[in-house]
């Protein structure tokens, strides 16, 4: 990431702010009065993707100051940094090349592209041998079942695919293991069989502690069931770019997928990291899921700056963050099979800008990474709606809505989709107290009952939200909407001024955790901890007697 200036100390900084604390109070209903072509010039059509942000605490103006931000920036010229393959994750000294995943020509990456067309390759062998029931296990019997082994980006992303894209499915079931707790594995293992069970051990760096424990409790399995050790390639594939340590696993390198240092964990669902969604959806849905991201890619390269979809995102993330105090974002899926979204996004922005210093190592003095959270609609409107209609936090939200469904039950989507309309207007139009209490003396309540119960009543309402559409969920939506997520990131990532493909923050829970398994474990080594941990170790030995 090029050396860059703080985005406080950027120009035109101080002016958006005292946009903002003009906006912070602003009726929604007014700026749609005041601009009648509001509602169809505050929504962008990307890669089969249509954003509405007519919603939000926002004007023209403001939007033309956040642009001219953006061209002070220099994001533009990140983009095609990115794009072109610059170090840009210069704290690991790496380029982040996850767009050639998905690209359809080299872009000037003939090596790195040969080696994803490779891939490719490999996994449609893979996808197509066991949809077409012609992979065998140690008995003779058929490949039913898959089991992809990993954590983070090494599962999140296959999960959410392979969950979402049900209708897709072939022949094979695809399931997902990813907590050390053994219970996790213990549950998958329970209706699967050892004969027709496959594991893809999926880690980048095949030193993930979940993933070689669990690894290995299935290898267990599969030889106490009656499988030898020769017969171990029959059950087990691994996707890594540590192709010695799966060796010493006991992977073959003819069941070796690779992975590459220049595509992040959470970016890595383009690549083999997919395979077990590639076989649960075929190598054909697979590619459209592809090429749904490069039309995304594709949008995001070249559109200017006001039409672009991601950026367009990024900066009403920082307006809120930044300029708005908002410290979260919800995001709202209103369809079943996007459930796991939330999950994934977590880790995407999550793990990519929870970063307090920037590219340079500068401590930063504003807000980065807002929380994410959300759930499926309408589950949500039943538990945690309540605080985004009349909390006190401000919480942008970001309701995702398929326009059909794949279920053929489109009278009950009719409600779906009505629940989904409802919830972001009623956050914009809320109630107010003599609303409220009047509606309360149309129920017949006395006039004292009404003045009573009218300040619990009342919304504020003016909270923000916007409308992402797709036709339906299908294998090219889905690739365009996660792109446009890993992009929106990227932008604000670049204009928080961070690195947003490292993860330093992870690694020191892992030193001291490992330390503490040694503890536990009896074995000598690392001296006594803090008075809280010890009494804690404690306990658990306690409770091992
Ligand atoms: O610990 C965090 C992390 O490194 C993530 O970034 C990554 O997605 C996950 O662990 C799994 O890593 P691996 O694929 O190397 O097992």
């Amino acid at each position: 990431m090029a050396a860059s200036a703080l985005l406080s100390e950027l120009s035109g900084y101080g002016e958006l702010q005292a946009l903002a604390d003009e906006l912070r109070s602003a009726s929604m209903a007014e700026l749609f009065a005041q601009d009648p072509q509001r509602a169809v010039d505050f929504t962008l059509r990307a890669a089969g993707l249509q954003l509405d942000f007519s919603k939000h605490l926002l004007t023209r103006p403001a939007m033309t100051q956040l642009l001219e931000l953006v061209e002070r920036s220099g994001l533009q010229m990140d983009v095609a940094a990115l794009f072109d393959g610059v170090h840009i994750n210069n704290t690991e000294d790496r380029p982040a090349l996850h767009t050639l995943l998905r690209a359809s020509g080299s872009h000037g990456h003939e090596e790195k592209f040969a080696q994803v067309v490779a891939a490719r390759a490999l996994m449609k062998q893979w996808a197509d041998s066991l949809n077409d029931g012609s992979r065998k296990g140690y008995s003779g019997a058929t490949i039913t079942d898959v089991v992809n082994i990993g954590i983070g980006g090494s599962d999140l992303g296959p999960r959410l695919v392979t969950e979402a894209l049900k209708p897709y499915h072939g022949n094979v079931s695809c399931h997902y293991v990813a907590n050390v707790d053994p219970a996790d594995l213990q549950d998958t293992l329970l209706d699967l069989d050892p004969e027709s069970t496959l594991f893809v051990v999926c880690s980048k760096s095949f030193r993930t502690e979940e993933t070689l424990t669990n690894s290995l409790a299935a290898r267990a399995w599969l030889l106490n069931a009656g499988a030898g050790e020769s017969d171990l390639d029959k059950h087990f594939v691994a996707v890594t770019s540590n192709l010695q340590a799966a060796a010493d696993f006991g992977i073959p390198a003819d069941n070796c997928l690779p992975m590459w240092d220049w595509v992040g964990g959470r970016y890595s669902v383009w690549s083999a990291i997919g395979l077990s969604c590639a076989i649960a959806v075929g190598w054909d849905s697979f590619e459209e899921f592809l090429d749904g991201a490069a039309a995304m890619d594709e949008h995001f390269r070249s559109s200017a700056p006001g039409e672009n979809a991601p950026l367009l995102l990024s900066l009403l993330e920082l307006w809120y963050c930044n300029f708005l105090g908002a410290g979260n974002h919800v995001v709202l899926p209103y369809d079943n099979s996007l459930r796991r979204l939330p999950d994934f996004l977590q880790q995407l922005t999550m793990e990519s800008n929870g970063k307090r210093v920037n590219a340079d190592g500068k401590p930063l003095s504003y807000t980065t990474g807002p929380v994410l959270w959300g759930s499926a609609g309408t589950m949500g409107q039943h538990s945690f709606h309540q605080l985004l209609h009349q909390g006190t936090q401000l919480c942008p939200a970001d309701f995702i809505l398929p326009l059909t469904t794949h279920t053929g039950m489109s009278g009950q989507h009719r409600r779906l989709v009505a629940n989904c309309l409802a919830q972001s207007r009623t956050l914009m139009v809320g109630r107010s107290r003599e609303d409220a209490h009047a509606v309360l003396l149309q129920r017949g309540l006395t006039e004292q009952e009404a003045r009573r119960l009218a300040p619990h009543m009342a919304m504020p309402g003016n909270r923000p939200s916007t409308v992402i559409t797709m036709a339906s969920v299908n294998p090219g939506s889905l690739g365009a909407l996660l792109a446009l997520y890993e992009h929106r990131t990227f932008c604000s990532a670049r204009l928080w001024g961070i690195n947003p493909f490292d993860q330093w923050g992870v690694e020191l829970g892992k030193e001291i955790g490992t330390q503490i398994l040694a503890r536990l474990s009896g074995e000598p080594g690392s001296g006594p901890m803090d008075p809280a941990t010890e009494r804690l170790m404690a306990e658990w030995r306690d409770a091992q007697a």
